[in-house]
Order: C-alpha cells, then structure tokens, then sequence
C-alpha cells in the first residue's frame, strides 16, 4: 500500500447542517490524517475549474450555483491508500444508493446536494491540492501511525 494524499471537502448542505464535526471524525477515527483544512467561501472561477470535467453536463450550472452558494469546508487527508478509503467512507455519487454507514448513505437524500466531495484518483488528488491548497499541506508526525502501519 502506498501513502496518498486526497482532497475531500464538506459541501454547502453538509456545512449548514452542522455536519463538518462528524465527517471529519469519520475519517480521524479511520485513521487519515488531517494535514491540510479550511472553512471558505468558493469563487465561481474555481468552483468551474475544480468541476472543469463536467462542463458540458447538464447539471453544471447548478453544480456551481451550489458549490459557490455558501462556504464549504476543504481538507487534505493522507494515510495508505486514501483516495480509495475517502471515496469508500463518502459512498456513491447519489446518496439514495449509497449504503448505510457511508456519509452520503447517512445523511445524504439527493444527488444536487450529497453532502461532501472526494478525489476520484491520484491524479485528480494532484491536481485538486493544487488548485484548492496550493499544494500546501502540513506535514508531521503522529504516535498512533505506528498501530495503524
Ligand atoms: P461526479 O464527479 O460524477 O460525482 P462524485 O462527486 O461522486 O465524484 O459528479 C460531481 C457532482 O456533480 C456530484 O457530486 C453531484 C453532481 N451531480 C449532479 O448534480 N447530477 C448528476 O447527475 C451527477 C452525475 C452529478
Ligand atoms: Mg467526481
């Protein structure tokens, strides 16, 4: 297993329902380590840069309005295998699919607003703490890694 970094950030509905606390201490208590977090409000620039892919879909104007509606909480999370692990906690896409225990599988109902995003691959994980953290994480050492190797 290699060690990831990924980019995870709670969306506008996951933030106004009070759920930054508990999301976050999903992926504590996995064991991902917080080595970068903000509170912000999006731009529209970077919210169509960070969704640049789906341009061309028909939920892309109100996948912005959403993004850029109210502030969302980024993070960057690292351990083995993150952006696999973040993904799998986060559930599918559409919250009505997704499992019980997932985030989107316990809070989420709707797919315009599934609570939370993740990287989808190391390469998007690059180019997602790029844009929303300038590559910049906080690198340090925790006494519990050595029980979770
Ligand atoms: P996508 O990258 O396919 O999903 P994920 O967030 O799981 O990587 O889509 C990005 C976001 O766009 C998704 O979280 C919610 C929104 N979306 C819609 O509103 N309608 C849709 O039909 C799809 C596929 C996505
Ligand atoms: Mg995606």
């Amino acid at each position: 297993m290699a060690v990831e970094k990924t980019f995870v950030m709670v969306k506008p509905d996951g933030v106004q329902r009070g759920l930054v606390g508990e999301i976050v201490s999903r992926f504590e208590k996995k064991g991902l380590k917080l080595v970068g977090a903000k509170l912000m409000q999006v731009p529209q620039s970077l919210a169509e840069e960070h969704y640049a892919e789906h341009k061309e879909r028909p939920f892309f104007k109100d996948l912005v309005s959403f993004i850029t509606s109210s502030p969302v909480f980024a993070m960057v999370l690292e351990g083995d295998s993150a952006v696999s692990v973040a993904r799998t906690l986060m559930g599918k896409t559409n919250p009505a699919e997704s499992a019980p225990g997932t985030i989107r599988g316990d809070f989420g109902l709707t797919i315009g607003m599934n609570i939370i995003h993740g990287s989808d691959s190391t390469e998007s994980a690059a180019r997602e703490i790029k844009l929303w953290f300038n590559d910049e994480s906080v690198a340090y050492d925790r006494a519990v890694d050595v029980w979770l190797a």
